[in-house]
């Protein structure tokens, strides 16, 4: 078993590490105060393959593995998450959704344009009245021989006002419950795609999250993604990854607090001596770092499962249900430590709590994280039993 990242990954996270400081850093306060979308930091996103790091090379991505995008999602999220989530959707649910279940001309159109950033995309489970419970979806794309006619609202779109391309989630056939829901590649220059109301919210403010309907928009068959009804399990399946890049986005979220923190724990002084050297405070930042090292383990061990062909279902479920309670619960700690300047706009502890709290909803709540582990518990896969008798 080993531990440490390959020259690869290390280089991986080095280069993230760089701009992060050099593009992103300056200005994030900014961007989150006037909800002002990060156009140019995602442009050069695209530009150092940020956007398509799993997707091969023969279609322009990066070819990396999922670990050296959790340790790129991780790095970015410590100082920008709005970044992070527009490149967490183009890649795990997006890219990694087309090139994994698409078809070839699917895959030769779309991914090319997606992986640079000249296009960006959006995955459109949600709707107003279908969030956790995503079979219950009233979207409809009602087959009409050679296009589908694509009607319905999604609510909570990442990347709403700003993408080129959705991965639109309706159903087909009522009468066949989830078995007669589809996945369907929309242009949204096609006629009939309404962008709606922008959301005003708590955190990630710099990322763009939109209502969107679809009027009467047709759909070309050859734009569905797998069988007819496999839309449910293609969203189920995607979801899976993309909660490994959300549990990295609240990892890097944890770990840009924590080293916050530490240096300002160090440099300020309270009752005659740096506030680091009081118990009360040093106690914090040790729960902090060895939970934050507990949710790597689990964050890298969901990518490293999934690159390795295992079924990686409840280890992503975990990682992410850790990895974003550790980033509540430490963000408000880290706010702490810094006492009244936390409080303040100035400081980025703050804005990395409001940022937190969205990794503990989106991709799946933590409560829905908790019914996919059960579920697995239960059904055995996750428990293999020791005691044989009652009284062993
Ligand atoms: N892989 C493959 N198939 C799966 C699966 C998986 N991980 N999970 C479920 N399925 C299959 C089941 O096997 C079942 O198929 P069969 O009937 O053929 O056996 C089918 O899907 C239905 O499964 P369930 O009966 O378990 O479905 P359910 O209604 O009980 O719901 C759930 C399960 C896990 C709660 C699911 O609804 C869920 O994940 N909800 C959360 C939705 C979510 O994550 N939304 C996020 C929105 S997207 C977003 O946030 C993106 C963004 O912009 C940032």
């Amino acid at each position: 078993m080993y531990f440490e990242l390959t020259e690869e990954q290390q280089s991986v996270k080095q280069a993230a590490r760089e701009f992060t400081q050099i593009e992103l850093l300056p200005g994030v306060i900014d961007r989150d105060r006037n909800m002002q979308h990060p156009t140019e930091q995602v442009k050069k996103m695209g530009e150092m393959g940020f956007l398509g790091m799993m997707v091969d090379e023969k279609y322009g991505g990066g070819g990396l593995d999922s670990i050296s995008y959790v340790v790129a999602m991780e790095e970015i999220s410590k100082v920008d998450s709005s970044c992070s989530v527009i490149m967490s959707v183009n890649n795990s649910l997006v890219c990694w959704g087309i090139e994994t279940y698409g078809s070839d001309e699917q895959k030769e159109t779309y991914l090319p344009r997606l992986v640079t950033g000249e296009w960006i995309g959006s995955f459109c489970l949600s709707e107003p009245e279908a969030g956790s419970d995503a079979t219950s979806q009233r979207t409809t794309a009602i087959d009409m021989g050679d296009y589908y006619l694509l009607n319905g609202t999604k609510n909570w779109i990442t990347n709403g006002g700003k993408s080129s391309l959705h991965i639109v989630i309706a159903q087909t056939d009522v009468a066949k419950g989830h078995r007669g829901i589809n996945a369907l590649i929309v242009e949204t220059s096609w006629d009939g795609v309404v962008v709606g109301a922008k959301e005003d919210k708590l955190g990630i403010r710099a990322s763009d999250t939109h209502t969107i309907m679809y009027n009467d928009v047709k759909v070309p068959k050859s734009n569905r993604i797998g069988e007819d009804g496999f839309g449910f399990k293609f969203a189920m399946k995607v979801l899976s990854g993309g909660r490994i890049g959300i549990a990295a986005q609240a990892l890097g979220i944890a770990a840009g607090a924590y080293e916050l923190a530490v240096k300002y724990a160090k440099e300020r002084e309270a009752f005659g001596k740096p506030i680091s050297q009081h118990q009360a405070v040093a106690f914090k930042l040790a729960d902090m770092a060895t939970e934050i090292e507990a949710a790597r383990l689990l964050v890298y061990r969901a990518a490293w499962m999934k690159d390795n062909g295992m079924d990686y279902t409840s280890a992503a479920a975990m990682a992410k249900l850790f990895a974003s309670e550790v980033a509540m619960r430490h963000t408000i700690e880290a706010v702490q430590v810094h006492g009244g300047y936390g409080y303040v706009k100035e400081y980025h502890v703050e804005r990395l709590m409001r940022d937190a709290k969205i990794t503990q909803i989106y991709e799946g709540t933590s409560e829905m994280q908790r019914i996919v582990i059960s579920r697995n518990i239960l059904s055995g896969q996750l428990y293999e039993p020791l005691w044989k008798t009652d009284h062993q």
